[in-house]
């Protein structure tokens, strides 16, 4: 780019991975970003308590502290990168800044998710921008992709696997016959999950994400508790292996719909066929699938987590911070939502496994409960006693139904004598 080069400060609130991340891309694309983009980022400032971490960068002792007074009072600082993680001190820290007329860029899901509205507020007051392209799918432009590109397209569906630690664990499952508690100690030893797990194997990271795309997907607010959550911690080895034998992957998705003008958002477990893109999203890798009336279908993919992946997203949206004359609003985050703008009796296919009684009539009872809720079978799949007790394991997938009608007639063939047990019930997507 010729012409004038902006000079635009920066302060990064925490070095840690993704933190330290962005700071060494700062550094490293200096220049680049300087003669392409006309903007020469430079860091001013840190908040870090840990000095081992800024050290380890080769940051300047001078330009470190711990008191937020030195980023908000410091004129030179236009964009703020927040890294804390959580919702407090983020969010008092961030609207301070915002009120200021710095522009936020942050990774924090948790954070977007459950305070747009007020983050919105005080960008809109201050005039700065807020950014979070690294919130969802860390290095996965799908944010810019949602708000920079369909422009003439009406979102119909978003799919994701939006989560690497789960997708890591299912894929650790499927590979090794390894059951879940040992995938997930193996995913603890790599780093891929933390020491408490729950937030990624709970479905509570890939909700935060399917949020705030959903919201921005169909420009509509789409909180976290008006979507479905479901975690992995129920699935069997067993499950995978079945779901192998009827030609399907077994994956955490992130799903949400715009029907009718209703939005169904839902993170849970789900057999996808074989041959389904998103099939193929191996190991701690993510993609979002979406679906454009005009565009058509869409999948990116690539690295959901980690320092320079998140801090690629996070240097990205300062550049653009940096450039925009007009930031992005988000109107539509302050308007008011209820039960009837959400689909929750949703539909789908379902897979059941059950442990019954290996005696004659046993089957029929099953098939007259599905009936009797409407429920309409395509395959069962009883497999040979593996012991004396005569007790079998059978698998049933049916057509397209519905939460209601597939969860009383699991209540009904739980009561019947000859079924010892209702092992798993995992949605089958299309
Ligand atoms: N813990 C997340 C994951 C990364 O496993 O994908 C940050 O959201």
């Amino acid at each position: 780019m010729d012409g004038e080069k902006i000079k635009v400060g920066a302060a990064l609130l925490g070095v840690g991975v993704v933190g330290g991340g962005t700071y060494k891309i700062i550094t490293e694309q200096r220049e680049k970003i300087k003669k392409i983009y006309g903007v020469d980022l430079t860091v001013r400032h840190i908040l870090e308590r840990d000095k081992s971490k800024t050290d380890a960068l080769g940051v300047d002792p001078s330009i470190v502290s711990t008191d937020i007074e030195n980023v908000l009072n410091d004129d030179g600082i236009q964009v703020v990168a927040e890294f804390f993680g959580g919702t407090e001190p983020a969010k008092t820290f961030l609207i301070k800044c915002l009120m200021k007329g710095k522009s936020v860029v942050t990774s924090n899901k948790e954070l977007v998710c459950k305070h747009f509205a007020e983050l919105e507020d005080a960008a809109r007051i201050g005039g700065g921008g807020l950014y979070f392209e690294a919130s969802c799918v860390g290095g996965v432009p799908i944010v810019r992709t949602l708000t920079d590109a369909m422009q003439a397209n009406d979102i119909r569906e978003i799919k994701g696997i939006i989560n690497g630690t789960t997708n890591y664990i299912l894929s650790r499952m499927a590979n090794d016959g390894t059951d879940y508690a040992d995938a997930l100690k193996t995913a603890q030893k790599l780093g891929y999950a933390e020491a408490d797990p729950t937030a990624d194997t709970e479905g509570y990271d890939a909700a935060y994400k399917l949020s705030i795309l959903s919201s921005l997907a169909y420009n509509k607010r789409v909180p976290i508790d008006k979507i479905f959550r479901e975690g992995i911690n129920n699935v069997a080895a067993e499950d995978i292996n079945f779901g192998k034998e009827f030609g399907m992957t077994l994956k955490l998705l992130g799903i949400s719909k715009s029907i009718g003008g209703k939005i169904e958002a839902r993170v849970h477990p789900a057999f996808i066929g074989d041959n389904h893109p998103l099939a193929s999203v191996k190991g701690s890798f993510n993609a979002v699938y979406l679906k454009g009336n005009n565009v058509g279908d869409i999948m990116l993919y690539g690295r959901g987590a980690g320092d320079l992946p998140t801090g690629s997203a996070i240097v990205s949206d300062m550049v653009f911070a940096s450039v925009n004359t007009r930031h992005r609003r988000y109107p539509f985050i302050n308007e008011t939502v209820s039960d009837g703008d959400f689909i929750s009796n949703f539909s789908s296919k379902y897979y059941i496994r059950m442990k019954v009684t290996d005696k004659a009539g046993t089957l029929s009872k099953i098939s007259g409960i599905f009936g009797r809720f409407g429920v309409s079978i395509t395959t069962v799949l009883q497999k040979p006693p593996t012991d004396e007790s005569g007790i079998v394991s059978i698998i049933f997938i049916t057509h397209i139904t519905n939460e209601n009608a597939i969860s009383e007639a699991v209540k009904a063939i739980k009561d019947l004598e000859s079924v010892a047990e209702i092992s798993n019930v995992i949605r089958v997507e299309e």
